[in-house]
């Protein structure tokens, strides 16, 4: 057999992946995070995220992800005032969050939010460095401030004003809830902060990076992402996952929902992942987070009902859990209602998304890939008389 004959035989042996996925292009470099599928590692600037979850804070992770290095404690300081300082609303974004319809889901309403932010700020279309951080800082502090107003208005309660001396998380908790948190629930959703605060190239990042490419403003690359993360393939994955653990109920019906979801071809929400394709690196720490919780709650049927579903899924398709699996119920203790858990991954990622507009535009091409044109040629304009007696 002639070598070119031989080359062609191997590389027709190789499975190409389903088209359309983009798996293996590289569409952008970025300094913020690395997702190693290979050894199954996570980091932000080089430090592993499993270190950060358990050293570090949301403040100071932020700080690392759009500086390029730890702060020093002058200037941890100055930044918590800072993002503190933007945690007050004006009156016209309070009155626009009362006025909007209390059953529209979480996500809609913080898709429209964002983008009526953008509208409020006299500076939204300013793209200098210095505007852009400052956009990214006020974004970043202001999330949790109008999820959790939103999340009170719609039960006829008042939204609770930020306490200036609380750390980020401990703060979102805290106007959730009117109440200072647990040491252990601010510790587990700090730690959800970090967790899920950037990840690569992932389809909202990548969304954000190419609306801001446009030279479009930090406002519609941010809507932009959230109403990309809104999907269920990425991060509504948390609240349907957890959905099928209130539907599963006990631990005895696990195994026999999956099969039958299997049975059926339907996806089971918190399994797979495009890039770790051995093991989430966060997932582990949130099934230990969650346990925890679980354990001190005296209350373990969540986590049986998912320890059950993981042992079918790993058996059975040899899927992994990712990120999205066990921080559902980390999440659910926490008292964030279930349609609220993707708005809190974004209340996360919008370091990421900010941080990955500044990059971008920092050294900035339009993003505009080519597509493969698969209809026809040629076709010659027939008028509407000679359509219709075709
Ligand atoms: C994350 C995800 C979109 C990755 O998708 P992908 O790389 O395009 O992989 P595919 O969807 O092509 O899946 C490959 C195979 O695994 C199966 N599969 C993937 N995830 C699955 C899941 N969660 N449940 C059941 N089967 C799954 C697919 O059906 C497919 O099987 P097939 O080859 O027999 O058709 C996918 O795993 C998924 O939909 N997971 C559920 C949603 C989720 O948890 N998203 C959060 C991601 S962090």
């Amino acid at each position: 057999m002639s070598e070119q004959k031989i080359v062609r035989e191997k590389l027709s042996a190789i499975k190409p992946p389903p088209p359309g996925g983009l798996d293996d292009v590289v569409a952008a470099q970025t300094a913020l995070s690395l997702v190693d599928g290979e050894n199954s590692a996570l980091s932000y600037r080089g430090i592993a995220v499993q270190e950060l979850a358990e050293k570090s804070n949301y403040e100071e992770t932020v700080f690392l992800l759009w500086e390029g290095r730890l702060p020093g404690k002058k200037e941890l300081e100055a930044f918590r005032n800072r993002l503190a300082g933007c945690r007050q609303i004006s009156p016209e974004i309070l009155d626009e969050m009362t006025r909007f319809p209390k059953t529209a889901h979480p996500m809609a309403f913080l898709r429209s939010m964002v983008s009526f932010l953008g509208a409020c700020d006299p500076e939204a279309e300013n793209l200098s460095a210095t505007s852009l951080r400052t956009k990214a800082e006020k974004l970043t502090a202001v999330l949790p401030v109008i999820l959790s107003a939103f999340f009170r208005i719609r039960q006829g309660l008042k939204p609770v004003v930020p306490h200036p001396g609380l750390m980020h998380a401990e703060n979102f908790l805290y106007m959730m809830h009117g109440k200072k948190p647990e040491a252990e629930g601010a510790r587990a959703l700090d730690a959800y902060l970090i967790l899920l605060a950037d990840h690569g190239l992932n389809a909202s990042t990548f969304a954000a990076r190419v609306t801001c490419a446009t030279e479009s403003d930090m406002y519609s690359a941010v809507t932009s992402a959230i109403g990309t993360l809104k999907g269920v393939l990425h991060g509504a994955a948390n609240q349907k996952a957890m959905e099928m653990f209130l539907e599963i109920g006990a631990p005895d019906k696990a195994e026999a929902y999956v099969l039958n979801k299997l049975a059926e071809k339907k996806k089971i929400m918190g399994f797979g992942h495009r890039v770790y394709k051995k093991k989430d690196p966060r997932a582990a720490v949130f099934r230990a987070i969650a346990g925890k919780m679980l354990m001190s709650a005296k209350d373990s049927a969540w986590m049986e009902i998912a320890g059950r579903v993981e042992k079918v899924m790993t058996e059975r398709k040899k899927l992994q859990c990712n990120v999205d699996f066990y921080s559902a119920p980390v999440l659910y203790l926490l008292g964030f209602p279930v349609d609220f858990f993707t708005t809190v991954f974004a209340a996360s990622r919008i370091a990421g998304w900010t941080g990955h507009v500044m990059e971008q535009l920092a050294h900035n091409r339009l993003i505009r890939p080519g597509a493969d044109y698969t209809g026809p040629l040629d076709i010659p304009y027939i008028t509407m008389e000679k359509r219709d007696l075709i």
